[in-house]
């Protein structure tokens, strides 16, 4: 089923929280920064500097989606998180949310977008997912995270 892809609100927030516990590959300590960029958008979208929407089936959240532009640069914006329930993934629910994050920012005269993500074997499957959005490695920063934990750079130029 296609998702709608609507701004994220108060009354979601219980749903986006239980959905990234679903999710293995998050850690505790990174679903508290979730939290907290969350409370900040909800707090005061404008100012927070984050874009937030939510993709909902029937009506339950999927997934969801942040993003924002990159502070001190001229059309650079980061893609801080993108999520799919368990039970929602391989459903085209991830592509929906980034064509949509790729379209909004371009629409804002973005040019570059950037999402980070890591070497861990368990990311595989979403490394090649954001090959198929048209992301590519634009950089790699060995050891970043922990031990033979690698950062990934994926970017996309949007103009
Ligand atoms: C990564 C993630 C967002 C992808 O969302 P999704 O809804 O499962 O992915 P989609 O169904 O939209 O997949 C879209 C495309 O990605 C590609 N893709 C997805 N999984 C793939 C796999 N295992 N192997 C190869 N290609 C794959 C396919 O080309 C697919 O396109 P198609 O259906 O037209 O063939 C989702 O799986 C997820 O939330 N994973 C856990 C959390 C995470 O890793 N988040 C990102 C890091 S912050």
């Amino acid at each position: 089923m296609r998702p709608e892809v609507r701004p994220m609100t108060d009354e979601d927030k219980p749903a986006v929280i239980q959905m990234l516990r679903n999710i293995p590959e998050f850690e505790p300590t990174e679903i508290d920064v979730a939290e907290e960029v969350i409370n900040s958008y909800l707090g005061d979208s404008i100012r927070s500097g984050y874009h937030i929407f939510v993709a909902e089936v029937g009506s339950s959240i999927a997934g969801y989606i942040c993003y924002g532009p990159t502070p001190l640069t001229e059309g650079t914006w980061d893609i801080y998180w993108l999520a799919v329930a368990p039970d929602k993934q391989s459903q085209g629910i991830g592509k929906a949310l980034l064509n949509f994050a790729d379209g909004n920012i371009k629409e804002r005269k973005g040019r570059l977008a950037l999402i980070e993500t890591s070497s861990k074997p368990e990311y595989e499957t979403t490394r090649l997912f954001y090959r198929a959005q048209g992301y590519e490695i634009a950089c790699r920063i060995a050891n970043f995270y922990a031990p033979g934990d690698d950062k990934l750079v994926f970017q996309k130029r949007l103009r």
